[in-house]
């Protein structure tokens, strides 16, 4: 909702629904640091050209989105695309998200998948709700893999590699954690970190090679760069790096 008062050219997303979905103290937060809006604007803009890039590419063969750690993505309330999303987060946290978007109609088919990510496998799940694992499908991996341990991020990626055919894509952010210890990166996101410690979601490493894992699992990178890095492709003048995130397109080989 703070891209609303950019001007136009700097504001990269439109989504209506944002106000609705984040509370005030995550907009107090972001207020108070142009960098994080900026970085979340970016990774908003990638992931939102990739799916609907996607869809378009697939339009004939009954496309599927996967949000895993949908948390309170409205984009299937704001993307107007022929597929139907599946979203994939913990039962309390789409319950919350159902509570708070009641009253408005998604434009897509959306199938809410309660898992837990960390305990669970999700592509039992997926199956029941009515996912076809030979769709293409598009998996959206957003603000995710650094709340997850190695292992249990391995494992979401060898899922993945299960539950889509060849030609599926996945798209993510992530954070270099192995890299950025101790580094001005690590300073600038110490207040992030704490206060998500406190509110009970701490970060954790996340895949320890964001490449070699998704080879092992049978996916190539087909873009990888660093999130605030993705501004002159959308016009903008480039400016220094805070964060440590980074977008990655990978497919799945055939
Ligand atoms: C920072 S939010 C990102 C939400 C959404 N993808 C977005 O970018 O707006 C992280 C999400 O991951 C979900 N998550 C974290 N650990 C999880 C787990 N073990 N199982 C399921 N979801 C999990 C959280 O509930 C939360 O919704």
């Amino acid at each position: 909702m703070l891209a609303a008062e950019l001007p136009d050219e700097e504001r990269l997303i439109d989504d209506p629904f944002a106000r609705l979905v984040a509370d005030d103290e995550a907009i107090t937060a972001a207020r108070a640091d142009p960098n994080l809006q900026n970085v979340i604007r970016l990774r908003t803009r990638y992931l939102d050209e990739a799916i609907v890039d996607f869809v378009t590419t697939h339009g004939s063969s009954r496309p599927q989105i996967l949000l895993l750690g949908a948390g309170f993505d409205a984009r299937a309330y704001r993307l107007d695309v022929a597929a139907t999303f599946f979203e994939v987060d913990f039962s309390a946290t789409l319950d919350d998200k159902a509570k708070m978007l009641m009253g408005f109609e998604p434009l897509a088919q959306r199938i809410a998948v309660p898992v837990d990510l960390a305990a669970q496998r999700f592509v039992e799940p997926l199956v029941d709700s009515g996912f076809d694992p030979s769709a293409p499908t598009i998996v959206v991996w957003e603000g995710v893999s650094m709340y997850l341990d190695p292992d249990e991020a391995e494992s979401v990626v060898a899922q993945m590699a299960e539950s889509v055919p060849p030609g599926s894509r996945m798209v993510a952010d992530y954070a270099e954690m192995s890299w950025f210890k101790g580094s001005d990166y690590e300073r600038a996101t110490e207040s992030i970190s704490r206060d998500l410690r406190r509110g009970g979601e701490p970060l954790k490493s996340g895949l320890r090679d964001m490449y070699a894992t998704l080879d092992r699992y049978g996916f190539d990178v087909l873009d990888d760069e660093a999130t605030e890095n993705l501004r002159p492709r959308y016009g903008l003048a480039a400016l220094p790096r805070h964060y440590p995130t980074r977008m990655v397109t990978a497919q799945r080989r055939g």
